[in-house]
């Protein structure tokens, strides 16, 4: 589904992601961990359009995504959440959803100011389906709630839910459990699971969390200061030696 092919981003001197290649595959969760500044968020931001690689290609449904602009590469089934959440805090859970609903529902901005019938009977089919995505992240009792008051775990939810509003196909994770509680992680393992096994959607999951991604993940890729260091099955992963040396076993304290 999704294929990076030796990858290299360059930003001056600095090489935050070095010939890395990896593939997402259909249905399943693929795990991307590694040591802070190991080049995993540039990854997601490569795939996503922000940066383009300076070697490499990085390909989606056997058509190249690099450089193209983040818009079209969303209408093309792909999205993403951010490391730090990015919700519009005054406006309610179910609205945050259904402005990431826009472009499906064509919303203009004059029909809403005069109040059309269009509007309406638009407005009404946005927010059902915005409903439906909060019931899919188990957050449907907090649709009318504003999305800054709620918990820091819940909105980590909200910001899944409105990158599902855009129907992707692969969905680009960062970092989604940092700072959740036990029960919280347990009940996004059942999420995201149930997204990959219920909803047929592929997800690329940058994580530090053991508990995430050794419970859930279909594979793993391993980096390191920018470079590959394994691709395998949690199992693989687990005891691989040049994993042990350059993650788990090193000074992380991640693992
Ligand atoms: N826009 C940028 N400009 C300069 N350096 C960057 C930029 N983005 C990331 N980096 C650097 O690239 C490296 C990889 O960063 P990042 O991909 O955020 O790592 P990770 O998400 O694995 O913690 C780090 O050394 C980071 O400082
Ligand atoms: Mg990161």
């Amino acid at each position: 589904m999704l294929e990076l092919r030796n990858v290299v981003v360059r930003f001056g001197g600095l090489v935050a992601v070095n010939d890395v290649s990896l593939d997402v595959q259909a249905g399943e969760i693929h795990a991307l961990i590694g040591p802070n500044g190991a080049g995993k968020s540039t990854i997601i931001n490569v795939v996503m359009g922000l940066y383009r690689p300076t070697e490499g290609d990085c390909i989606f449904q056997s058509e190249p995504v690099s450089g193209q602009p983040t818009h079209l590469i969303a209408r093309r089934g792909l999205a993403r959440t951010f490391q730090n959440t990015e919700l519009f805090t005054d406006f309610t859970a179910v609205e945050n959803v259904m402005v990431g609903l826009d472009h499906e529902y064509g919303y203009g901005i004059a029909s809403r100011l005069l109040g059309l019938p269009s509007w309406r009977r638009k407005e009404d089919a946005a927010r059902h389906e915005a409903l439906e995505l909060l019931k899919k992240l188990r957050i449907e009792k907090f649709a009318e709630q504003k999305a800054g008051t709620l918990p820091f775990g819940l909105r980590r939810r909200l910001e899944i839910a409105r990158a599902l509003a855009t129907r992707p196909k692969l969905l680009l994770l960062d970092e989604p459990a940092a700072g959740l509680r036990h029960h919280e992680i347990i009940e996004l393992n059942g999420i995201l699971e149930d997204l990959r096994d219920q909803h047929g959607l592929a997800i690329l999951l940058v994580d530090h969390v053991m508990k995430v991604v050794m419970a859930i993940s279909n594979r793993v890729t391993v980096l390191n200061f920018g470079r590959h260091v394994a691709t395998g099955t949690v199992n693989e992963i687990k005891s691989n030696p040049d994993v042990i040396a350059a993650y788990l076993g090193g000074a992380s304290g991640h693992a």
